[in-house]
This record gives C-alpha cells, sequence and structure tokens, in this order.
C-alpha cells in the first residue's frame, strides 16, 4: 500500500477512504497550497533570492485509437482529467467543464479570489 493509505473499491481495499471524493479534495487543496506559496514567495524571498517557483504536473498523454468522433471525445476527456484537473485550474482558474460535470458535487469550487490566485 503506498501513501496516503486511503482509498475505497474498485480503486483497493484499504481500512479507510474514499476514492472516488477525496482525490478531488486533496488536488483542490494542493492546488489552493500552491497558490499561496507561490503568492509568499513572490512576495517576501523572490527578490532577495531571485530565485523560480512553480508546480511539476505529471501528466500521461493520450493517442485516439480510431479517428471516429466518440474516440475524439474520450481522447479530450481523458486529458481534461489526467493534465486539464490541473493545468486549467492554473491557466483559467477552474477545472475543466467536463471534469466539473462527471465529479458534481464531489469536486470542491473555488471562490472568486481563491480562482484568481490559482
Ligand atoms: C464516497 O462518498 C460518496 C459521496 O459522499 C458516497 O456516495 C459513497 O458511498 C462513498 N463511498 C465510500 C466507499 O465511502
Ligand atoms: C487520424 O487522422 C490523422 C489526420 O488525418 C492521421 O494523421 C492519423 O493517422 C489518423 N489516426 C488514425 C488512428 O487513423
Amino acid at each position: 500500500m503506498t501513501p496516503p493509505h486511503r482509498c475505497s473499491p474498485p480503486f483497493g481495499n484499504c481500512p479507510k477512504g474514499n476514492s472516488s471524493t477525496e482525490a478531488y479534495i486533496a488536488a483542490h487543496h494542493i492546488l489552493l497550497a500552491h497558490a499561496s506559496v507561490v503568492q509568499l514567495y513572490r512576495e517576501k524571498y523572490q527578490e532577495t533570492q531571485q530565485g523560480f517557483i512553480g508546480i511539476n504536473v505529471f501528466a500521461y498523454w493520450f493517442v485516439p485509437m480510431t479517428n471516429e468522433t466518440e474516440d475524439i471525445i474520450a481522447t479530450q476527456r481523458a486529458h481534461d482529467f489526467f493534465l486539464g484537473w490541473f493545468v486549467d485550474v492554473l491557466v483559467f482558474g477552474d477545472y475543466p467543464g467536463i471534469v466539473k460535470k462527471r465529479a458534481g458535487t464531489r469536486i470542491p469550487s473555488f471562490s472568486k479570489d481563491e480562482s484568481k490566485q490559482v
């Protein structure tokens, strides 16, 4: 078992956790924490340290199996979930529409200020 030792079927069999909700909550807080630390660094340390700060997004790339519309849409959806889940937030201030639609109430939302900060 790998950290954080929280999951639920069908994604794993852990003593505690909920795989259909907790990943969205954890990712949300990673994004907010990132935004907060970037702001702190820029305000207090960057000028004297002349450093850089960023986030590393580990991603997969998908190619449609065929050129059928269904496969192309599925590929876009995979990109939205694997990459857009983080990158859309950093670039546009919100999750991709399809991610919000599919996740429904399981995904937290950003306030206007949080959206601007991320
Ligand atoms: C996970 O949370 C969802 C939404 O609250 C709930 O419907 C589901 O039953 C929970 N699953 C587990 C394994 O606790
Ligand atoms: C889909 O179409 C593109 C552009 O015509 C082509 O390069 C690609 O090989 C096609 N992919 C498949 C899986 O047929």
